[in-house]
């Protein structure tokens, strides 16, 4: 009987719980033994380890968070780790594992990848910024999330005639900027992948109230700066403004997944058990162009660099401004 484990590791997103529910499920439902790891892979190095059953995964699917709990855990980058995980993986019999996470997380996978362990990665993080697929699980809560707030805060910004920035987070990539911006009609979005002028910033926004316009809203990617130095920036340019900053921070990334991302967790999950099913290891799961793909691990993060959906930007200032 095949016997196959699952963690989820790096920073928690929404829908992690969904794809870990599939795995055991669909794992069960192909006559595999599943096996859950806590903590990440610092719990696979201690040998935190527990057979899951079907039970187990009941009443998880629309839960944040991950109830296999996760870790940064950058120690596992050193192969001394490495091998003590996979020797950990044995002792229970285990022959194959899926990952779950972000960019640190795939690090990891691509490690016991290149050591011949069959191992299968699955895209969870709210960032967006993985390679080999469009979108990653958690993305689509934390931008809805992220959206929630932008609606909330441009009725205080009208109020009172108000710039704000609002920085969110996304590591170094600008997907939440972005595509929280475009869903909420924010003036300005700063991200680390299109290069901004201060001077033009502040002009844009000098036209808007000169055509009467009450708020202004700067959506900040944490990629770039932070908002207080960016609030700077602006200040220095024009000591009269009325800026606020408001710093989403960690409520972007909890709450409950999405139907998207409860779902695109499901069909991730699932894959990652056909392809083990056939014995299918080192590769990494995506959707792309609407499609569940699968490709090798190590080349996909050697050969392919994740980059936001640009015509967003410019879109943006066509039709915000
Ligand atoms: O990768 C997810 C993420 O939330 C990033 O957007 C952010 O930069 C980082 O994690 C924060 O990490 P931590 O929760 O460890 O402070």
């Amino acid at each position: 009987m095949k016997k196959i484990a699952v963690l989820t590791s790096g920073g928690d997103a929404p829908g992690m719980n969904a794809a870990v529910r599939a795995i055991v499920r669909k794992g069960i439902y192909e006559g595999f033994e599943v096996y859950g790891i806590n903590y990440g892979f610092a719990g696979l190095v201690s040998g935190d380890i527990r057979k899951l059953g079907i039970h187990d995964v009941s009443d998880i699917v629309g839960r944040g968070g991950t109830f296999l709990y996760s870790a940064r855990y950058p120690e596992f980058a050193k192969e001394e780790g490495q091998l003590k995980g996979i020797e950990q993986l044995k002792k229970y019999g285990i022959d194959s594992l899926v990952v779950i996470g972000g960019d640190g997380s795939y690090k990891g996978a691509v490690a016991l990848a290149k050591h011949g362990f069959p191992t299968v990665g699955i895209p969870g993080t709210i960032d967006n910024d993985i390679a080999g697929t469009d979108f990653t699980i958690g993305f689509d809560t934390a931008i809805n999330t992220v959206l929630e707030a932008l609606d909330r805060i441009r009725d205080t910004a009208t109020s009172h005639v108000r710039t704000f920035i609002v920085e969110v987070m996304g590591r170094n990539a600008g997907d939440i900027a972005l595509w929280a911006g475009v869903g909420s009609g924010a003036e300005q979005i700063i991200i680390p992948e299109h290069r901004f002028d201060i001077d033009k910033i502040v002009s844009e926004i000098e036209a808007g109230r000169n055509r009467g316009k009450k708020h202004t809203i700067i959506v900040l990617a944490e990629g770039v700066m932070s908002g207080e130095k960016f609030g700077k920036l602006l200040q220095e340019k024009d000591p009269n403004y009325q800026t606020r900053i408001s710093v989403l921070g960690h409520m972007q990334r909890g709450g409950a997944p999405t139907a998207r991302d409860r779902v695109l967790a499901s069909l991730m999950g699932a894959k990652a058990i056909d392809l083990l099913k056939k014995d299918i290891g080192g590769v990494c799961v995506g959707i792309q162009h609407g499609e569940i793909t699968y490709g090798n691990i190590i080349e996909t993060l050697e050969n392919n660099k994740h980059t936001p959906a640009l015509n967003l930007y410019q879109l943006n200032k066509e039709i915000s401004y």
